[in-house]
C-alpha cells in the first residue's frame, strides 16, 4: 500500500502522508495531535521534558527542571542518575533480559548477538578494567575503535565510573588525534589493532603511536585484537583487552553521578583551525536522545532498529549507543563498507536480521542510486517500516529512490535535521503524523522552539532565506566548548542574544516547513561529515612547496559537496601532477581521508581584497559554475580570478 497522496504530478513535488495502517499504531497518529502537544511543549517546555526524563531511572530526583543563565543551561539540576545503567542495567534485569541488544556483523562475515543480559556482564567487566588502571570520575578517555560491539562496551563503561569518553573517528590520522589527546588532556586510549574496510586491515594503534609519540600524558593504551595486524606495544603502557578482562568480575557496582556530569566531549569542525570539543552531559542529553528515540523512531520492543553512521560521530553516539539502548531496542551494528563485496550488503542485511528500522545517510543513498536497482532488488526488504535520513539536506531524487527501492512505496520517511551540538533531532517528521515532501526535514520536535530569522531578527516570511536558530533551552543541547566559554558564547549565541544559532541557513514555506539550506559558514558538509575549511588550509600551508592556500566547497553529485583547494607555491616549486598528488595525500595524512581535496588548482596568487582578505566567495563560484557572475571590483588584481577561470574550466 502507498503512502503517497500526490498533489502534483511531479513525485518530488508531491505530499506524502502517513500510511494509515502506520498511523493507527504510531505514539503520535494525526499532524492535528502533533500541532497541540508541540504548542503545549513550547509554551510548557519544562513540562514536556520533565515527564521524559521520569521515565528514566534516576538514583535521586532533580530539584529543578531548569536552571537557565543564558547561554548556560543545567537540566534536571539536583539529580542523580547512572547513563549507563539506563542503557543498559535497567533491560538486563526484566523481561528484556535474553532479548538481543547489538546484533553485529564484521565486514568479513563474522557474527555475533549480544544480550542485554551479556551487555551488562561486559561492560561491568569492562568498568571494573578502567578502574583497575586508575581512571576515575572526570577522567578523560580517548576511544579509537573499528565499528565493534566493544566500541559501544567502552563508551558505556566509561559512562557508568563516570569518565568522559571522547571518541575519534577511525578514519581520522594521528595529528588529528593528537590535537585531541591535547585540548581534552586524555590519560587513557582504547584502540585497537586495527578494523576491517573493504577487505582490508586498516591499522589503528600505529596511529595512535604516532600521536603518542609527541604526548606523553597517556598512563594507559587498552588494545583490542580485532585483525590480528602486527604492532608494537609499549611495555608498562599498552596492555591487551582481552587479557585486562580476563581476571576481573563480572559485577560492578554502579554510582549515580550528578545530571550534569559530563558524559562526553566529540570534537566537530568550526569555521577556524580547531576543531570545537562539544561537551554534553548526563541526565539532559539521554532525556534528548532517549525521548526522540521512541517518538521519531517510533521504537517497540519488537522493532529491529540499525543506524548505518560510525560512533565516531555525534549519529552514532546518540543513535547507536545512547537513544536506542535506552530505549531497550534490538539494533544491528555493522563494521564495514556498505559496498563490501557489492552494494548489496545492506540489503542483505535487512533481510537476514528483518530489520524494521533503517536510518542512513543522503550520500549513501546517492551512492546507491549509482550502482543501480538490481541490488535492492535481489533482497525481501518487506521487514522495513520505517526509514530515516541524516547528515545532509536529501535532494528529490534520493528520497524518491529510498521511498520506493528501500521501502517499498510504504514506509514513512524522517529527514531528521540536527547538529553534534544539538545532541538529538531538532527538526523531523513524526512518522504517523507528519506529512512529508521530499527535501524537507518538515517541523520542529516537542519542545524545540526553532524559527527562520533575518538579519534584524525578525522571522522571516515564508518562503524567505534566514537563520535557523533555537529559541529556547533544551535538555540535550551541548553545555560548553570544552575549556572555551568564550568561543562557545561568541560561535553560538551572540548572532541573536538568548537565540541558539546552528550555522544553517533555512526557509519555511506556508505549512511551517523548513527547509534546510546548508551552512552559512566555512563548513563543508562532505559525504554528510562536517570538514573546516579553515582546518584544510591550515594542513596545506603545513606542506613545505606551499605559500597560501583557500579552500571551498563545489557541488558534486554523490558527496553533495566536494573539497576544491586554491593553492600559491613557496619560490623553487613548480606546479606538477605528482605535487599536486603529494598535496591530497598530505591533507590525508595530516587529517584524514575524508579531507583529501577532490581538485587543487595551483595559482600565481589568490583573490584578495584590496585589504588583503581571500575572496573564497569568487572561489566558490568559479568552481561551481565556472564563472564569476557578480561585481569584482574590490579585488586587489581582477587577472588573478581570469587566468584562474582560464585553469577550471580548460581554456574556454
Ligand atoms: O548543515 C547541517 C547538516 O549537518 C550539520 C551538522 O553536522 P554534524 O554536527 O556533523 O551532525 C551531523 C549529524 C546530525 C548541520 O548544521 N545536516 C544534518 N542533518 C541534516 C542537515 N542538513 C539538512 N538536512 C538534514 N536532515
Amino acid at each position: 500500500m502507498s503512502s503517497k497522496k500526490s498533489t502534483s504530478a511531479d513525485p518530488a513535488e508531491a505530499t506524502y502522508k502517513p500510511d494509515k495502517k502506520f498511523a493507527k499504531k504510531a505514539r503520535i497518529s494525526s499532524l492535528s495531535e502533533y500541532q497541540e502537544l508541540y504548542q503545549e511543549s513550547i509554551r510548557k517546555p519544562q513540562k514536556f521534558w520533565a515527564k521524559e526524563a521520569k521515565e528514566l531511572q534516576w538514583r535521586k530526583p532533580w530539584s529543578k527542571t531548569l536552571k537557565w543563565d543564558p547561554p548556560f543551561a543545567e537540566w534536571f539540576t539536583g539529580g542523580e542518575l547512572n547513563v549507563c545503567e539506563n542503557c543498559v542495567d535497567r533491560h538486563a534485569e526484566g523481561p528484556r533480559k535474553n532479548k538481543a541488544a547489538i546484533i553485529w556483523e564484521g565486514e568479513p562475515g563474522d557474527k555475533r548477538v549480544i544480550t542485554y543480559a551479556q551487555l551488562k556482564r561486559e561492560v561491568s567487566k569492562f568498568a571494573n578494567v578502567l578502574e583497575k588502571n586508575g581512571i576515575e570520575a572526570g577522567d578523560r578517555v580517548l576511544i579509537y575503535m573499528p565499528m565493534v560491539p566493544e566500541a559501544a562496551i567502552a563508551m558505556l563503561a566509561c559512562a557508568r565510573i563516570g569518565a568522559v569518553h571522547n571518541v575519534v573517528f577511525g578514519g581520522f590520522a594521528a595529528d588529528a588525534i593528537l590535537d585531541r589527546l591535547e585540548d581534552s588532556g586524555a590519560v587513557a586510549v582504547i584502540t585497537a589493532d586495527g578494523g576491517w574496510r573493504r577487505g582490508k586491515v586498516i591499522p589503528l594503534k600505529p596511529t595512535v603511536d604516532d600521536a603518542l609519540q609527541r604526548f606523553s600524558k597517556v598512563r594507559r593504551v587498552i588494545v583490542l585484537n580485532r585483525c590480528g595486524n602486527d604492532i608494537s606495544m609499549q611495555e608498562g603502557r599498552d596492555v591487551w583487552w582481552a587479557d585486562e578482562m580476563e581476571n576481573v568480575s563480572a559485577q560492578h557496582t554502579a554510582k549515580g553521578f550528578d545530571s550534569e556530569h559530563p558524559l562526553f566531549i566529540l570534537y566537530t569542525s568550526g569555521s577556524t583551525g580547531k576543531p570545537k570539543g562539544i561537551l554534553h552531559t548526563s541526565g539532559g542529553y539521554l532525556t534528548g536522545t532517549y525521548a526522540t528515540c521512541k517518538y521519531i523512531f517510533d521504537m517497540r520492543d519488537d522493532d529491529v532498529y540499525w543506524c548505518t553512521a560510525d560512533v565516531g560521530w555525534i549519529t552514532g553516539h546518540s543513535y547507536i549507543v545512547y537513544g536506542p539502548l535506552a530505549n531497550g531496542v534490538t539494533q544491528v551494528m555493522y563494521e564495514g563498507a556498505p559496498n563490501f563485496p557489492d552494494f548489496g550488503r545492506f540489503w542483505q542485511m535487512i533481510e537476514e536480521y528483518g530489520v524494521t528500522i533503517f536510518y542512513t545517510a543522503p550520500t549513501a543513498i546517492r551512492a546507491f542510486i549509482k550502482a543501480g536497482d538490481a541490488f535492492p532488488a535481489k533482497y525481501d526488504l518487506s521487514s522495513l517500516r520505517l526509514l530515516g535520513s541524516v547528515g545532509e539536506p536529501i535532494n528529490p531524487e534520493a528520497w524518491l529512490w529510498y521511498h520506493e527501492h528501500i521501502g517499498g512505496g510504504k514506509c514513512p520517511i524522517v529527514d531528521t535535521w540536527w547538529q553534534t551540538e544539538t545532541g538529538a533531532i531538532m527538526i523531523s517528521p513524526l512518522p504517523g503524523a507528519t506529512p512529508c515532501k521530499p527535501g524537507t526535514a518538515t517541523l520542529p520536535f516537542f519542545g524545540i522552539d526553532a524559527a527562520v530569522l533575518d538579519d534584524a531578527g525578525n522571522e522571516c516570511k515564508p518562503n524567505e532565506d534566514g537563520r535557523l536558530v533555537i529559541r529556547q533551552p533544551w535538555p540535550s543541547m551541548t553545555r560548553t566548548l570544552y575549556k572555551d566559554k568564550a568561543r562557545f558564547k561568541k560561535v553560538y549565541w551572540s548572532d541573536y542574544p538568548g537565540f541558539y544559532t546552528a550555522g544553517d541557513g533555512a526557509r519555511r514555506d506556508k505549512k511551517g516547513n523548513f527547509w534546510i539550506i546548508g551552512r552559512l559558514d566555512d563548513v563543508l558538509n562532505v559525504s554528510g561529515h562536517r570538514l573546516g575549511t579553515a582546518e584544510i588550509e591550515s594542513a596545506l600551508v603545513a606542506h613545505h612547496a606551499v605559500a597560501e592556500a583557500a579552500v571551498v566547497g563545489r557541488p558534486d553529485d554523490l558527496k553533495g559537496q566536494a573539497v576544491a583547494a586554491f593553492v600559491t607555491l613557496k619560490t623553487g616549486y613548480e606546479e606538477s601532477p605528482e605535487l599536486v598528488v603529494e598535496l591530497r595525500n598530505h591533507v590525508a595524512h595530516v587529517i584524514g581521508a575524508i579531507a583529501k581535496p577532490d581538485d587543487v588548482y595551483c595559482t600565481a596568487a589568490l583573490p584578495k581584497t584590496r585589504s588583503g582578505k581571500i575572496m573564497r566567495r569568487l572561489l566558490k563560484e568559479l568552481v561551481s559554475t565556472g564563472k564569476i557572475s557578480g561585481n569584482i571590483t574590490t579585488l586587489e588584481d581582477s587577472e588573478v580570478i581570469t587566468s584562474l577561470q582560464k585553469k577550471i574550466t580548460g581554456g574556454s
